[in-house]
């Protein structure tokens, strides 16, 4: 960097789907058009410099279409798509391939010193976690992961009001978030034999609970259905209901149940309906994250190609009141959050501080993998509990301690018991 010039930071993207085109494309339209700022390290020139897909047709279309709203970027498809990513000279990697598909990605990115931020859930296996969060140690990167939902303003304030002790003690709880059947049926039909939409959708509330409460993650219970999106026989999903038994420092309990599905009828108003509920010693809180108030018809056009209850909040196109148009919202926030951690490690000050600056970071627990522990444990058990149903054996149990490094899936009538870690 020469005196005067801005600091610059080179994008990766792994995987340029669904989320890319929600959340990643515009933050890096904007970063494009106005780079990013911060007192700390004045501006950055942030670009979108390589991707890395499957077969390449979706980042030539972007491409094409996106001429003037962001640089050419070079763009690498197939099976050594990643590494030749890597190869080419980026600062950071974000990954957004399917679930199952993070850790292979994110391992090679952090072995090559690259920052990474993987989109949720991180990943879905304590094991892999933990070598991840090794690795991001050894090389002096930063390791991160994505759950908007902690920058909604709402979840904002509902943690305020609990870090406060306004609300006092959560007791137990409910989440559900349930996703149009296009979801399943059209959009992920390409990679979604075996999976199911708690993993995909439940770690968001997953995430909330374990950040906004604390607390020891004790017991994870599954169930769910199927018969829509595969063979009601299958290993695929169409909903999960999962339980989690939490405890307090106090030794008091409580229980969140969260339900999901990627199978509501299209035209269902909601689109994607979200709504919790929190119960505390002192008081309830009751959230609906899409509905805040906009109800919009529009004829011949609502609700399925325009949104009835439209949640503008994560990520909405506007004009904005001085004639410019955007896409702004939480969605965007938390990636240029990401943007700013790695822009301040990397340009924040004397280079023989770096270190010490990767660490200050890392302590985020808001993004950091190695905070990310209970919800992956979650998540593995999840698995195992539905693996467990759809070959015969429903109704498993996972009890977890991690202090003491146990989970164990419990199989109900025989009493056996099988270690997940
Ligand atoms: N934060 C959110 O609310 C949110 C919403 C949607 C999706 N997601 C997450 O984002 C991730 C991607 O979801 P999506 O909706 O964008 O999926 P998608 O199916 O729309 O896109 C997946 C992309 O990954 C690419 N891909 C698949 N396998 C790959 C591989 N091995 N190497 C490189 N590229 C590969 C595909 O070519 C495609 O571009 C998932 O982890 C999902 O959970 C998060």
């Amino acid at each position: 960097m020469s005196e005067g010039s801005p600091a610059a930071l080179r994008g990766g993207m792994v995987g340029l789907g669904m989320i890319f085109d929600e959340t990643y494309r515009p933050f890096f339209e904007r970063a494009h058009r106005e780079g990013v700022w911060s007192r700390e390290v004045g501006e950055t020139a942030v670009s979108l410099a390589a991707v890395a897909t499957r077969t390449g047709s979706r980042a030539r279309d972007y491409l094409a279409a996106a001429r003037g709203r962001i640089a050419p970027f070079q763009n690498f498809s197939g099976a050594d798509a990643v590494d030749r990513l890597l190869e080419s000279g980026v600062d950071f990697v974000c990954v957004a391939t399917p679930d199952d598909r993070h850790y292979e990605a994110a391992k090679k990115a952090l072995q090559a010193g690259k920052h990474v931020l993987i989109e949720k859930p991180s990943v879905l296996r304590l094991d892999q976690l933990d070598e991840l969060t090794a690795l991001a140690r050894e090389r002096q990167a930063l390791a991160k992961v994505v759950y908007h939902k902690l920058l909604d303003p709402d979840h904002k304030k509902l943690r305020t009001l609990v870090a406060d002790g306004v609300l006092r003690h959560v007791n137990n709880g409910y989440c559900s978030l349930l996703e149009p059947k296009s979801i399943s049926g059209g959009q992920f039909a390409e990679w979604i034999r075996g999976r199911n939409p708690g993993t995909y959708v439940a770690v968001h509330y997953i995430k909330l609970i374990d950040f906004t409460f604390g607390g020891r993650l004790k017991t994870v219970a599954a169930t769910g259905q199927r018969g829509l999106v595969g063979p009601a026989d299958g290993p695929t999903w169409d909903s999960v209901q999962l339980r989690l038994i939490y405890e307090y420092e106090d030794g008091r309990e409580a229980a969140f149940d969260i339900h999901t599905s990627w199978v509501t009828p299209d035209n269902f108003p909601g689109y994607v309906e979200q709504e919790v509920q929190f119960r505390f010693d002192n008081g309830v809180w009751n959230g609906h994250s899409r509905k805040r108030g906009v109800e919009l018809t529009v004829e011949g056009r609502t609700p399925n190609e325009l949104k009835t209850t439209i949640n503008t909040h994560y990520n909405g196109q506007f004009l904005e009141p001085w004639g410019e148009r955007s896409q702004r919202g939480y969605g965007v926030e938390v990636i240029e959050r990401f943007v700013r951690e790695v822009a301040w490690v990397e340009c924040g000050g004397p280079p023989g501080e770096r270190g010490e600056r990767v660490r200050a970071m890392s302590r985020l627990t808001y993004n950091d993998l190695s905070a990310d522990r209970q919800v992956v444990a979650a998540v593995q058990a999840l698995e195992a509990i539905l693996a467990e149903a759809a070959s015969g054996r429903p109704d498993g149990i996972v009890r977890v301690d991690l202090d003491q490094g146990r989970m164990e899936l419990q199989h109900a009538g025989s009493g056996a018991s099988q270690p997940l870690i």
